[in-house]
């Protein structure tokens, strides 16, 4: 009698415990920060302890044998080497254990890469001035903090070579450091620009941009098409996480804002089931405190 009700709860719980975990999965939030010089310090942002990664914004130009160029607004000036300070802020997030990562591309800018020879020569350049290589060299814009992977968010020019690019970039992960690339597609799969890259499968993370695209994102009480599109996403690319992409106020862009409260009631429920689900996006830190979006959501992520 006393073994039987000693077993028989064993028996229950265990598939209710592997249902459970499988229903409730923790991710992080992403945050672009750098476009604008009003939204704090990269240290700052850091210390709110919301964020898991950070996306530096942007590398605006590069390829075609241009001298690669950050722009980082109002935050500092590239050009009079004024960047350099915000390694300790870099360093300040790794003691969090934060992720931060250089984002390439965004909507503004003059890149495209015209060779094979120019992705990868791309990537070398990326490893010596923001990653592992050419520490101690004084021309690093961000100085020397050492940043832990490559962004990519390619929504201008061509597709091409940025395969080459992300592999040239993968083949540095020796020596036991990793170096992450993630990507920011928009929702329309694939997409037009960087699904080749998408398909090397060499991606840790891919926040999909689920805004400016009304076919496959969230429209006024209208999830079906966000959802369809989520599970296309996390079906097809391989890839080690997925996340929810999304404008931090309704402002941050043309359309696609999710309220706070749809988003933890209806959706994240849903999605934080998916084996691939890393957790939420958001673009970008100006717009996040404007709105306070990411201290709604961030216990429901
Ligand atoms: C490679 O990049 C450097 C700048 O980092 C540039 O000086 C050189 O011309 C580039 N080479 C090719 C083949 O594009
Ligand atoms: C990009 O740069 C190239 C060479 O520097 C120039 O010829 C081209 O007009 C630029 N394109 C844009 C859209 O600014
Ligand atoms: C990449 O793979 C997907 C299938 O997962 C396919 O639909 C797509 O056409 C492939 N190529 C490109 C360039 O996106």
């Amino acid at each position: 009698m006393e073994a039987k009700l000693k077993c028989t709860p064993l028996l229950l719980l265990l598939p209710l415990q592997i249902l459970l975990h499988a229903s409730a999965q923790r991710g992080g939030i992403a945050i672009y920060w750098g476009q604008n010089g009003n939204e704090g310090t990269l240290a700052e942002t850091c210390a709110t302890g919301r964020f898991s990664y950070i996306n530096i914004a942007f590398l605006y130009i590069f390829g075609g044998g241009q001298t690669p160029q950050l722009n980082l607004a109002g935050h500092c000036n590239p050009s009079a080497n004024t960047c350099r300070s915000i390694a300790a802020d870099v360093r300040a997030c790794h003691r969090r254990g934060i992720k931060v990562m250089l984002s390439i591309g965004g909507g503004v800018g003059n890149y495209s890469l015209s060779s094979i020879a120019d992705g990868e020569n791309l990537s070398i350049y990326l490893w010596n001035n923001f990653l592992g290589g050419g520490r101690g060299s004084t021309s690093r814009p961000l100085g020397d903090a050492v940043l832990d992977g490559i962004d990519l968010d390619i929504e201008l020019g061509s597709s091409q070579y940025y395969d080459v690019f992300v592999k040239k970039m993968k083949s540095y992960e020796t020596g036991g450091r990793k170096v992450y690339i993630t990507g920011a597609p928009q929702c329309p799969f694939p997409d037009r620009l960087m699904g080749a890259a998408l398909n090397t499968s060499l991606f840790d993370y891919v926040w999909v941009q689920f805004y400016n695209n009304p076919p496959c994102q969230y429209t006024t009480g209208k999830t079906q098409n966000l959802m369809d599109s989520w599970i296309r996403w996390t079906s097809s690319v391989n890839a080690g996480k997925i996340f929810l992409g999304l404008p931090a106020a309704p402002q941050a862009a043309g359309s696609g804002f999710i309220p706070a409260e749809v988003l933890t009631a209806e959706i994240l429920p849903v999605i934080r089931r998916s084996r691939k689900y890393g957790g939420v996006m958001l673009w970008s830190k100006y717009w996040d405190d404007q709105s306070g979006y990411s201290t709604a959501i961030v216990r429901s992520v």
